[in-house]
């Protein structure tokens, strides 16, 4: 196991290259069981998740390549709609090969994600969208057994809530059933559009990409035409580095990103004092003369990213005043506020709502990481703390954050990865 020892009090400057985006690339490497070819796709972020999700690819019989970031995967030769517990277990997001094996092959066995860290993260609305589509869902021994034998029809499928995967899987899904799809509030995240993206360049019939409500017209069951793809930038990545270069009161460039992505962090950050120039694929971010609290309440985009909440509160212990960080999307995605009190931080936690006292001052120590963004919050504490902070179960960071050390190392971040 490893650790990371990060000296505090310490300066960043220059720029960094944002990555593909690890939640766009997952959708898509399960998009290619949908391609009658295989493809290459790039830009794609040599991450431990796209690892695990290539060897669950793998496991089922696709073969592919990954070096340079470009993948290249030939998935007209899986033969098994098994994905098994012990990768499905490492990583949840192997639910999204339920949508595509489900409306290839007719039937599949994907075992259940189970929880995580930020809460329970139930998969409800994607089962009760594919058996709206006709599907046959059963739960046994921990494994989803679906079974669609003639194929998955069209429907017209409203979602209670707004799900990034179980849109994701339900929009697959829909590429190759038999009959129109009408989704009624469907996710819009990024992601979720690049997906729509590839599947309408595939030839695939798809209206309102980009909005809440979409209809795709399937190929009933005939597999699809991908062409080769890269990947979008990593937006929360991105607004990680935005939210080191803030909390340091750095000047730092972001290479490779796509602003239009990260519109209501931008937001976010100049009401905080921060000035942000921005040009087509880059960000270059100006120190505040002083951080001002803000309050956030995290919802679906275009609203404000859950999934860069516990940055942002780790940030707000360094403004002066009062914030106010209200997280609706998961029940449990406070975990690093214990951590972070650790440090010295004044937050106080009532219901999903967290109520941050800046400017506190933050002193190095042992901490935990818990979950893959809880566990970019303590870099960032780690980054203003009083002495050297060393952070443990860093496997968390390394399943979404592609050679962090090398990236912050290079923005002048005192950062080491040492043996426990
Ligand atoms: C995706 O998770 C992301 N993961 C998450 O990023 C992100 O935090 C989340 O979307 C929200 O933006 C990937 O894209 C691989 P949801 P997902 O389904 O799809 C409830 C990261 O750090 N819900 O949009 O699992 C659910 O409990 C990860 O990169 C149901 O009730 O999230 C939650 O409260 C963490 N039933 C809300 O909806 C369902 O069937 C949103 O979840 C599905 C979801």
């Amino acid at each position: 196991m490893h650790y990371l020892a990060i000296k505090g009090k310490q300066k960043l400057s220059g720029s960094v290259t944002i990555s593909g985006a690890k939640n766009a690339a997952l959708p898509l490497l399960t998009l290619s069981l949908l391609s009658k070819n295989p493809i290459t796709i790039d830009n794609v972020p040599e991450v431990a998740d796209v690892k695990t999700l290539l060897q669950l690819l793998s496991n089922l019989g696709a073969s592919s390549t990954c070096k340079d970031n470009v993948v290249k995967i030939d998935s007209t030769t899986v033969n098994s709609t098994c994905a098994n517990y012990d990768i499905v277990r490492k990583m949840r997001a192997s639910i999204l090969t339920l949508g595509p094996l489900l409306t290839r092959f007719g039937h599949c066995e994907v075992s259940l994600p189970g929880g995580c860290a930020i809460g329970q993260r139930p998969i409800d609305l994607h089962l009760k969208a594919l058996e709206q589509m006709g599907a046959d869902i059963e739960i046994a021994q921990g494994y989803v057994i679906a079974k669609a034998p003639k194929g998955l029809k069209g429907a017209t499928i409203i979602f209670d809530k707004v799900t990034v995967t179980g849109s994701e899987n339900i929009i697959m899904a829909a590429a190759l059933a038999h009959g129109k799809t009408t989704l009624v509030n469907v996710a819009k995240e990024p992601e979720v559009v690049q997906v729509c993206e590839i599947l309408a360049n595939a030839g695939v019939n798809i209206e309102g990409i980009g909005t809440s409500k979409l209809i795709i017209e399937g190929s009933g069951g005939k597999l699809l035409d991908i062409k080769d793809f890269t990947v979008i930038p990593d937006r929360i990545e991105a607004g990680t580095y935005l939210c080191a270069g803030a909390i340091t009161k750095s000047k730092i460039t972001l290479k490779k990103v796509n602003p239009k992505h990260l519109e209501a962090v931008i937001l976010k950050l100049e009401q905080m004092g921060f000035k942000i120039d921005e040009k087509e694929d880059s960000l270059t971010l100006h120190p505040a003369e002083k951080i001002l609290p803000s309050d956030i309440e995290t919802s679906e985009y275009p609203g404000f990213p859950t999934d860069l909440q516990a940055q942002f509160m780790a940030l707000c212990t360094q403004a002066k005043g009062t914030s106010i960080i209200d997280e609706r999307l998961f029940e449990n995605r406070f975990m690093h506020v214990s951590e972070l009190l650790r440090m010295g931080a004044g937050i106080k936690l009532k219901g999903h709502s967290a109520t941050v006292e800046g400017k506190a001052k933050l002193n190095a120590a042992d901490v935990m990481a818990t979950d893959l963004r809880a566990s970019s919050a303590l870099i960032l504490a780690a980054l203003v703390a009083e002495g050297t902070t060393r952070i443990h179960r860093i496997y968390h960071l390394d399943r979404g954050y592609e050679n962090l050390e090398g990236k912050f190392s290079a923005l002048g971040a005192h950062i080491e990865r040492l043996e426990e």
